[in-house]
């Protein structure tokens, strides 16, 4: 019985790990962006990095997806991506995890 509670705390505690990369996948973020290792855009780890512990960061990086970025990490810059500010918040939110 304890057994079974652990089990389903645990598939619980995965899902939404991994529905975020499920997220960026459909999102098409991944054509840009690896986990870590820059491609056209940073890595997620190393923005991650950059903005972990600031207290804006989450709703500065949902921003930054809703209405794209340049000028922060080079020269190319982000187009606005199309994804709803809740997806974006999540997608902010998890980025922020790695
Ligand atoms: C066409 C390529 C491309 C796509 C698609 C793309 N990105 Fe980016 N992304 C970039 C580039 C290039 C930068 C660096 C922009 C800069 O220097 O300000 C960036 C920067 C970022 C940043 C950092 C912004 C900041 O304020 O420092 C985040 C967060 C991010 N991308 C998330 C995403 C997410 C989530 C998606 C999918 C919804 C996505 N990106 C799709 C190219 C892309």
């Amino acid at each position: 019985m304890y057994k079974l509670i652990a089990l389903a705390v645990l598939a619980l505690a995965t899902l939404p790990a991994q529905a975020s990369p499920d997220l960026a996948n459909k999102s098409k973020c991944m054509t840009c962006h690896q986990v870590d290792k820059k491609v056209l855009g940073p890595s997620f780890k190393d923005i991650s990095a950059k903005y972990k512990g600031q207290k804006t960061a989450e709703a500065m990086l949902a921003d930054s997806i809703v209405k794209g970025s340049k000028g922060k990490w080079g020269a190319i810059p982000m187009p606005v991506q199309k994804v709803s500010p809740a997806d974006a918040k999540t997608l902010s939110k998890w980025i922020l995890t790695l």
